[in-house]
């Protein structure tokens, strides 16, 4: 598939999924092929506003993670599990309509199993880094990020690298300095594993 197909499928499952409700679909973005692939768990609000994974607050947290250890958003790819922004409705009690994200169900997850497959073929990343519990699963056999986060695993099934980091929204929700110290940590350590796999491959 290339890229243009793949955004057509993504718009086609969106524009027909009717099981619950989705608020606006995006694609990956950035270069294809590259070193490193980033994968997230679904689109914000933000992101359907701009067509782009990763803008929002969790996005500013990632780009900001990013530029500390020397790499510029340009450089890498980043796409997402779920490529449509599952959302919720509710009705407040002066009868307004509220939306907010929810998470992705796995039935949604799976209707873009192959897209996203096809996705990594075609930006042949040298290291996929999931970010969070979402695509820790679709892409590894943990079920917690609490237990692998920091270190370089290959996935035998798909011959990859992968390197699992918590979401960068997990910040906002964990304030705590040891926290934040094991969150940079995870980052160098991201930062010497992509060293070892460029330097050995070339
Ligand atoms: N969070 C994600 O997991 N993906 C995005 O694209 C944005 C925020």
């Amino acid at each position: 598939m290339t890229l243009e197909e793949i955004k057509d499928a993504i718009k086609n499952i969106s524009d027909n999924y009717k099981e619950d409700h989705i608020g606006g679909w995006i694609t990956g973005d950035g270069p294809v092929p590259c070193d490193i692939l980033f994968v997230g768990e679904a689109p914000g609000k933000t992101e359907v506003e701009t067509g782009k994974p990763f803008v929002g607050t969790a996005g500013k947290t990632f780009e900001n993670y990013l530029k500390s250890i020397g790499i510029s958003r340009k450089e890498i790819r980043i796409t997402n599990t779920c490529f449509f922004r599952p959302i919720k409705k509710k009705l407040s009690k002066n009868g307004r309509e509220t939306i907010s994200n929810r998470p992705p169900k796995t039935s949604e997850i799976n209707l873009f199993r192959h897209l996203l497959d096809e996705e990594i073929k075609l930006a042949n990343p040298k290291l996929i880094v999931t970010l969070g519990n979402v695509p820790l699963k679709r892409l590894t056999t943990f079920s917690s990020i609490g237990s692998c986060h920091g270190e370089l695993y290959f996935n035998e099934e798909i011959k990859r690298y992968i390197f699992p980091m918590y979401h960068p929204s997990s910040l906002t929700y964990n304030r705590s300095e040891d926290f934040k110290d094991m969150y940079s940590k995870d980052w160098k350590k991201l930062s010497e594993a992509l060293k070892k796999l460029t330097t050995q491959q070339k």
